[in-house]
């Protein structure tokens, strides 16, 4: 992963823990209603793929374990990993693609209710995105997969050559003469492995993306309604499609592309498409990006005013990310995809403890403020999670007192330690485990090998009963945190 060439090494800095009377009169432990949902409190542990399905995106064991895990703690809220929405192979990720999927993900609402005691509300990330391949073998994509353009045969002046001719001298060239003859899209593939944009306007299943992709997200909200979700998050954050709508980078000309009004008509469709689907009661909200951190994309201007058309068309809540982008990843190695969490823009999603003077923690919280005053500004309230470093009862409150977000988001914080919230509650938060942001975590996430946290995934490897991975060596789960009262009447005392 890319780091601030600066290179400060910073330690967590959680401050100091509120006894069980100021927690209990905190905003962070205060009711918010997202549309027609009301959480018991502003915590929120975003989406987090652990890479537990099965290959067909099924809900397993391991995925109910994990989310049961998460549960106990009693946030106010989890957001399912983002579930595919489409029936295309996708690895080990959820899918909510046909209604196959419905009684395995209803078995993943039962086990958080009753991990929660009923507490904790439960959404789900409702995910499109397009056509990766890994990046290929030099010679095998010089002798198989390039396509010998009738331009390449001007460029090499080759034009009483066969095919095969011109592969094999292709094939004998260095990098940098390649980089002068292939055109931009074919040396990128190259480079990094072909990947789809949504302004390749020339292939059809992307010129359809408008006609097909609302409905697409419609049939998996309905599914998500069926199965018992509190309500769903539209994942138009990242390096997906959605996301890719938004960007200024989308210079499509088929009336989705160019002008921030174009750029925005897609995610409003599939909006609407959604809200009609699941009806006006039904929680509905989506997390996109507060500055997409590349260049030539969106900044937090650009998503301030996203913010505003996405409460004006009725989104219960808006979760904020940022950065996250393929357009700044790393050269993947022979044979690997590019993850988009690789460069500058990735590092700003997930900012690690190695980083520049302004350190990791909180990141994200001045771009949020800003798009949630030109919300209020407008004159809607809807409700606006904030996430990136948070591990703080003291700054997790600081957020909310002083307007900068309406609910705070915890990822990494609730991997290191689920039970955070409880803790926080009990007035018992020095039992915290607290996260390094290591991102031990996200390297797994990048191999699509489960997720677990280099604090606890060796810990009490002898206790019974507990999932490990396929090879023994790490807990899928972090330990038990051994609850010795009732909780809720702790809670009351
Ligand atoms: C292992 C892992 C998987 C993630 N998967 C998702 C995801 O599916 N959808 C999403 O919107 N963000 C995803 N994220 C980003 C987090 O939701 C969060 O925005 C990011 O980790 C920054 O918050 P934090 O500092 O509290 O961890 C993931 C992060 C991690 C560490
Ligand atoms: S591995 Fe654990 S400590 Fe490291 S960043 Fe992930 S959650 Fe935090």
């Amino acid at each position: 992963m890319w780091r601030p060439p600066q290179r400060i090494k910073w330690v967590p800095q959680p401050g100091e823990w509120p006894d069980q009377k100021t927690a209990a009169k905190s905003r962070l432990f205060s009711q918010v209603n997202l549309g027609p949902v009301s959480l018991e409190q502003r915590t929120w542990i975003p989406a987090m793929v652990p890479w537990r399905a099965t290959g067909d995106g099924e809900v397993t064991p391991a995925v109910l374990d994990w989310y049961a895990r998460f549960a106990r703690g009693r946030p106010g809220a989890i957001v399912v990993e983002a579930t595919g929405i489409r029936d295309i192979p996708s690895g080990p990720l959820l899918r909510i693609s046909n209604d196959s999927y419905i009684d395995g993900l209803r078995r993943l609402v039962d086990i958080v209710r009753e991990a929660s005691d009923g507490h904790t509300k439960l959404f789900i990330q409702c995910i499109d995105f397009l056509s990766i391949r890994r990046r290929p073998d030099p010679e095998r994509f010089l002798k198989e997969f390039l396509r010998i353009t009738d331009s390449y045969r001007e460029t090499l002046d080759a034009k009483d050559w066969d095919e095969r001719q011109i592969r094999d001298y292709l094939v004998s060239l260095d990098e940098a003469s390649l980089a002068k003859i292939l055109d931009e899209r074919d040396l990128e593939s190259l480079r990094m492995g072909y990947r789809e944009r949504v302004t390749d306007m020339h292939l059809p299943q992307i010129a359809e993306l408008p006609k097909v992709l609302p409905d697409l997200f419609a049939e998996a909200a309905l599914r998500a309604k069926k199965a018992g979700f509190d309500g769903v998050e539209l994942h138009y954050a990242h390096a997906y499609t959605m996301s890719s709508f938004l960007s200024r980078l989308n210079t499509r000309n088929d009336g989705y592309g160019g002008p921030l009004k174009n750029r925005l008509r897609l995610p409003l469709e599939v909006l609407n498409a959604v809200r009609i689907a699941v009806g006006k009661d039904y929680t509905l909200g989506c997390r996109y990006l507060a500055d997409d951190i590349v260049a030539g994309g969106n900044t937090v201007e650009d998503a301030a005013q996203i913010g505003v058309a996405f409460a004006e068309a009725g989104m219960n809540f808006l979760s904020l990310s940022r950065g996250g982008r393929f357009e700044d990843a790393k050269q993947p190695s022979v044979g690997a995809a590019a993850y988009p969490y690789t460069g500058p823009s990735g590092y700003e999603c997930m900012p690690q403890y190695y980083s520049d003077e302004r350190g990791p923690f909180g990141r994200n919280i001045e771009p949020a403020a800003q798009i949630r005053n030109a919300i209020r500004a407008a004159g809607y309230k809807t409700p606006v999670i904030v996430t990136g470093g948070v591990h703080g009862f003291n700054q997790a409150e600081a957020i909310l007192s002083s307007g900068k977000g309406d609910i705070v988001g915890f990822a990494r914080q609730a991997l290191a330690d689920p039970d955070w919230f409880l803790k926080v509650r009990l007035g018992r938060g020095s039992e915290n485990i607290v996260c390094e942001y290591t991102n031990y975590c996200e390297a797994l996430d990048q191999k699509h090998v489960p997720v677990t946290c280099k604090l606890w995934d060796r810990v009490d490897m002898d206790e019974k009963e507990i999932l490990k991975t396929f090879d023994g060596k790490r807990r899928l789960t972090a330990p038990i945190w051994e609850r010795d009262m009732d909780i809720d009447e702790a809670l009351q005392g």
